[in-house]
């Protein structure tokens, strides 16, 4: 846990330099823009221990599998996406002595990210070991107007000396992913290109063939003036630059302003990149650093506008609820459905870059109430366009008729994880995909959607949850073997209840969707049967026989259903009677004493809980929370946000804001103690549902859009905004709750039990009595 970063509205600030959390600021003040991102590296020289990152989305190497015992059906590859060119360089030299913060006397120094506009300024001063003294001040920013462009504005001062001074601008191809498994470095050099004051790199991943194209266009300005001399060129092996001279005097001013082109063939043809880098760095440039600021800015206010979440009388929850919304709008922003939010964003190496379930689970609702639906729809069209593949992975694993069988992790549909006991087992995932879908179409209406996108992807899911099943003579019920729930901590156990409640779920959902396009678009229907070979009839009826006779492991007792057959035979121990100092017990017990606890990383049972509330009254809510709650160890991030709504339905107010509390600063205090590896992305959308739906207990129920706010004692007010069906609500509870229609059209609302209709531009104010 650390207690650095200071506590403001919509900054995040860091104040002096200690080399230590240099690797945690770095991730922290991250930027990105849903096509590219990269960790707070310093633009000089900086020796001291760093994580230098820059990534492209979507763009990755498939890194040889590394396992101590092969087991068939393992993945060939762990798909990474890639560390890419470093272009922020900015390499200053005085009389020949390196700017380099490792080694200069730190003053003054400050770190500012100012999240409502996504820009990036550090200042300080540096003494170098020869005392000259240096005053800096860096500024740069991803545009999200043009996910294409970045901008440095680099602005130093002499503040005691007179010597020449080197400035080196350069983009360096020579990069290199950490956690690379056999020490590999992923990238060709293809072309490069340096003429005076422009640099053109251009590079090929091995193996996939992405090609990456950076080009810097770099101005200098010594005291406002442009130095007109024609730098430098400098190319190495994987490396371009341009190298500005000057002679330097005691208090002038040197501004170095560099406009970046970082372009992917993703988006730009091979071939293209020389010409498309140089159009866009022309462009930029001829703009400037301040219009093009304003531009980037413009565009984070429209976002802000129906994302921001404001809250009175707590600065720390204010500035952790905006840092979580902010690092998701840089994650992803929707425009292209090849890509997708890798747990850590584009802030960090672990997990690889690539997608898990946690996209479906939590995810989705922060991008439904946000955003546009085509954000929220175009993850779905990523998981739609990998069918084939989830059908392909099916088959490796022995399971035909394309049953599909989607990965635990990949990034272009084909599995990439390789340990047998969540590749092979935690096939819950399956039933994640299924559930955005219907999460989708019950928020947004759009049950256009469900043909055939959606019917496609739940028929291939269905198939492999009818095959995946067996008969239990013994118990004259269906079974599902030998899985992983969501809890990690126990593996390979018989008929997890969650699992087999996604299996049943899915199967009878599928039935539904058949239903609704056979009666809405009967010859569509006809064509996918012949597609999809479907047997409706033989295959149907064994689903619903399925439906009928799945075994659910339950304690008569206790009232509850049980994680999995054999929960009853562990030593029920609260986490509470744990010896402190034995926290977490992944970083401290071995693996095998894990295992055999009760111990539960995160929701499992209770994620069905969550997801299915309507069959379940507040009693078996209360029943099952609270016999799984005190011996959870929330040892995933992903873990405390489904517990805090469950707390806030069963009206235990202090526990769902006391649950809110341990996401909502995950990253910014440091709380797990390894915020340096990256941000825990896809927890900050579980933080995000946390605040809508346990504090505003927003929730959407056959189409229904249903409010029960309730307000953390502790704070004066709060705002939330979402988007629902075309309407944008802005929901404020204070004294009173206020709730506002910002768009044209009527909206209706379930609130506090109560049906309201919300007109344009109205505001409906009631008594917080009225609860
Ligand atoms: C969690 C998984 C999650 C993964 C990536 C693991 O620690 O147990 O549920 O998908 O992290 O966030």
């Amino acid at each position: 846990m650390k207690n650095y970063i200071i506590h403001c509205d919509w900054k995040v600030i860091e104040e002096g330099f200690d080399p230590k959390n240099n690797r945690v600021s770095e991730s922290l003040f991250s930027l990105g823009n849903g096509h590219t991102g990269q960790r707070a590296n310093f633009e000089e020289k900086y020796s001291g221990d760093s994580l230098q990152g820059n990534y492209l989305a979507g763009v990755y190497y498939p890194d040889k599998t590394r396992v101590g015992w092969w087991k068939n059906g393992y993945p060939e590859y762990f798909a990474k996406v890639l560390n890419a060119a470093n272009w922020i360089g900015i390499h200053i030299q005085v009389d020949g002595e390196e700017l380099d913060l490792a080694t200069a006397q730190v003053d003054e120094f400050k770190r500012e990210l100012d999240m409502h506009s996504a820009l990036l300024t550090r200042s300080f001063v540096a003494s170098l070991p020869s005392g000259k003294k240096l005053e800096v001040e860096a500024k740069r920013f991803l545009s999200m107007k043009n996910q294409e462009i970045g901008v440095i504005r680099y602005q130093l001062k002499s503040l005691n000396f007179s010597a020449p001074l080197t400035v080196t601008s350069f983009i360096d191809g020579d990069v290199m992913n950490e956690d690379s498994n056999y020490d590999e470095k992923f990238w060709v050099e293809l072309e490069k290109e340096v003429e005076g004051a422009n640099a053109f790199l251009c590079m090929e991943t091995k193996k996939t063939g992405f090609h990456s194209g950076n080009r810097q266009l770099t101005r200098v300005l010594l005291n406002g003036k442009e130095q007109l001399d024609q730098p430098e060129a400098l190319q190495k092996e994987k490396f371009v630059g341009s190298v500005f001279h000057s002679q330097f005097q005691e208090g002038d001013t040197l501004v170095v302003e560099k406009y970046a082109a970082i372009c992917s063939s993703l988006q730009t043809p091979k071939g293209k990149m020389k010409a498309r880098t140089q159009k866009l760095v022309e462009e930029a440039s001829a703009k400037g650093f301040e219009q093009l600021y304003q531009e980037h800015s413009k565009a984070w206010e429209l976002r802000w506008e129906t994302s921001d979440i404001e809250i009175k009388g707590d600065r720390a929850a204010q500035q952790g609820i905006r840092f979580n919304i902010f690092h998701l709008m840089q994650t992803y922003t929707g425009d292209d459905e090849r890509l997708n939010i890798g747990p850590k964003g584009f802030t960090g190496e672990k997990y690889g870059g690539v997608t898990y379930w946690d996209t479906e689970a939590y995810c989705l609702p922060f991008f439904l109430g946000t955003a546009p639906e085509r954000v929220a729809k175009n993850l779905l069209m990523y998981r739609y366009k990998h069918l084939g593949r989830a059908i392909e992975n099916a088959e490796k694993l022995g399971f035909k008729n394309g049953a599909a069988l989607y990965p635990m992790v990949t990034i272009n549909g084909e599995e990439c994880h390789n340990e047998w006991e969540i590749t092979f087992e935690e096939i819950h995932r399956n039933g994640a995909i299924a559930y955005a879908i219907y999460n989708y179409i019950n928020y947004t209406g759009d049950r256009q959607y469900l043909a055939p996108y959606g019917f496609e992807v739940l028929l291939g899911i269905s198939r492999f949850w009818a095959q995946r099943v067996n008969w239990s003579e013994e118990k004259q019920a269906y079974v599902i073997l030998g899985v992983t729930g969501p809890n990690e901590y126990e593996n390979n156990v018989n008929n997890n209840f969650h699992t087999n409640k996604m299996a049943v779920w899915t199967l009878k959902y599928t039935l539904d969707v058949i239903a609704y396009i056979k009666r809405e678009h009967p010859y569509l229907f006809e064509e996918l049967i012949q597609k999809w070979k479907f047997n409706e009839l033989q295959e149907t009826d064994h689903w619903k026989e399925i439906i009928e006779k799945m075994y659910f492991p339950y304690d008569a007792k206790r009232e509850i259903f049980l994680q999995q057959d054999g929960f009853l035979d562990k030593e029920l121990i609260p986490v509470d009677l744990l010896p402190e100092d034995e926290y977490p017990i992944n970083q401290n017990w071995s693996w095998d004493r894990i295992l055999r606890s009760c111990y539960i990383k995160q929701a499992d049972t209770l994620q069905s809980l969550y997801w299915f509330q309507d069959e379940y009254d507040q009693e078996s809510v209360k029943r099952h929370f609270d016999f799984y709650e005190p011996i959870t160890v929330h040892e995933s991030s992903l873990s405390p946000c489904v517990h805090s709504i469950l707390a806030s339905r069963i009206g235990r107010e202090d526990k769902a804001y006391e649950f809110y509390l341990r996401t909502a600063r995950l990253d910014l205090d440091d709380y797990n103690n390894d915020t340096e590896d990256g941000l825990h992305i896809t927890s900050m959308a579980g933080t995000w549902m946390s605040f809508v739906e346990a504090f505003g207990g927003m929730r959407v129920k056959n189409g229904q859009l249903m409010l029960d706010p309730f307000i953390p004692k502790s704070w004066e007010s709060y705002s939330f905004k979402i988007s629902f069906r075309g309407s944008h609500l802005e929901i404020q509870m204070g004294e009173e709750l206020k709730i506002i229609n910002h768009n044209p059209g009527m909206v209706s609302a379930i609130i506090w039990g109560k049906n309201y209709e919300l007109q344009e531009k109205q505001e409906l104010i009631l008594n917080r009595e009225e609860k």
